[in-house]
C-alpha cells in the first residue's frame, strides 16, 4: 500500500514576518564537488541563485536582509578560488550599476571594504552611493566581514573618541556598541539562516545575533529555493521569542 506523505504548506501568506534575516551562503562549494564540477562552479551557480532570493525577499516585504559573501577567514582559500569570487562580486557589482536604474534595494557593505582591490572598492562605493536614497528593503552585502574584526573595529573608533574627549568612558554602553558597528541604525537581525547543515555562526554578525533565532537547513545554498525560504520563514513564526523574560 502507498504512503501518501501530506506536503507541508509552505504558504506565508498570514504569518509575521521578520524585519532582518540574515543567511549564510554556504554549500557552493560541496555542490560542485557532487557534480564533478571545480569549485568555483559552485560559486557561479550560488551566485545566481544569490540575485533570485534577493528578490524573492524584497518582493515579500523584508525590510532588511543580510548576505554572508565572503569572510575575514575565506582569504586562506587556493588563490585561483579567491581569484573566481573576486570575478563574480565584480560582475555582480557591475551590473547592479549598469542594469538595476529603477531598482528599490539599497545596498550596503558592511565588512573592511579596504581589503579589496581598487577597482572592486570604487564598484562598491559607487553601488552604495548610487543606491542610497532608495526606499525598498536594505541589502547588507557581507563581504571581509568578520564579526570579531567588526568589533576590533569599534573598539579601535570608541577608543579614538574617548582619547580625544569626545565621550567618556561612562558613555560606552550597548548602544554605542550597536551605533559603532557595520549595521548602526538597523535592527538585529531576528532570523539567520544557514544552509548546508553546518551547525555554527563562522564569525557571522556576532553581536548582533545575541537573540537571533537560528534555521538550520540541509539543503547546499546552490539549491536553496522559495520553498526552502518560506519554510524558514515559517519556521521563524513558530518560534517563542522570550529575549530573557519569560
Ligand atoms: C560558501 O560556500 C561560499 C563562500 C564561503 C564564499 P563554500 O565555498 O564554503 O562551500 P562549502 O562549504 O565548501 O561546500
Ligand atoms: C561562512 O562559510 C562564510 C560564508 C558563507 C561567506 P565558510 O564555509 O567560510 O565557513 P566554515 O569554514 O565552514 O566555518
Ligand atoms: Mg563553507
Amino acid at each position: 500500500m502507498a504512503i501518501f506523505k501530506k506536503k507541508q504548506d509552505l504558504s506565508i501568506d498570514n504569518i509575521v514576518l521578520p524585519r532582518h534575516v540574515g543567511i549564510i551562503m554556504d554549500g557552493n562549494g560541496r555542490w560542485a564537488k557532487k557534480r564533478g564540477l571545480p569549485r568555483s562552479a559552485g560559486h557561479s551557480a550560488g551566485a545566481k541563485n544569490f540575485r533570485k532570493i534577493i528578490r524573492y525577499c524584497s518582493d515579500i516585504g523584508i525590510k532588511h536582509l543580510t548576505m554572508y559573501a565572503f569572510s575575514t577567514e575565506n582569504w586562506k582559500r587556493p588563490d585561483d578560488e579567491v581569484q573566481a569570487l573576486m570575478k563574480l562580486f565584480k560582475q555582480y557589482l557591475e551590473e547592479a550599476l549598469r542594469d538595476f536604474q529603477d531598482d528599490t534595494i539599497k545596498l550596503r557593505f558592511i565588512g573592511d571594504i579596504t581589503g579589496f582591490s581598487p577597482d572592486i572598492q570604487s564598484l562598491m562605493i559607487d553601488a552604495q552611493e548610487g543606491s542610497k536614497d532608495r526606499d525598498g528593503m536594505v541589502l547588507n552585502l557581507a563581504m571581509n566581514y568578520g564579526g570579531r574584526d567588526e568589533l576590533v573595529m569599534a573598539t579601535k573608533s570608541i577608543a579614538n573618541k574617548v582619547k580625544s574627549g569626545e565621550i567618556a568612558v561612562e558613555d560606552i554602553d550597548e548602544k554605542l556598541i550597536s551605533d559603532s558597528i557595520y549595521t548602526a541604525g538597523q535592527p538585529d537581525p531576528d532570523l539567520i539562516i544557514r544552509p548546508s547543515g553546518e551547525y555554527r555562526t563562522s564569525n557571522f554578525l556576532l553581536w548582533q545575533s545575541a537573540y537571533a533565532e537560528y534555521v538550520i537547513m540541509d539543503k547546499l545554498w546552490p539549491d536553496f529555493n522559495f520553498d526552502d525560504m518560506n519554510y524558514a520563514l515559517i519556521e521563524y513564526a513558530k518560534r517563542n521569542r522570550r529575549f530573557g523574560g519569560v
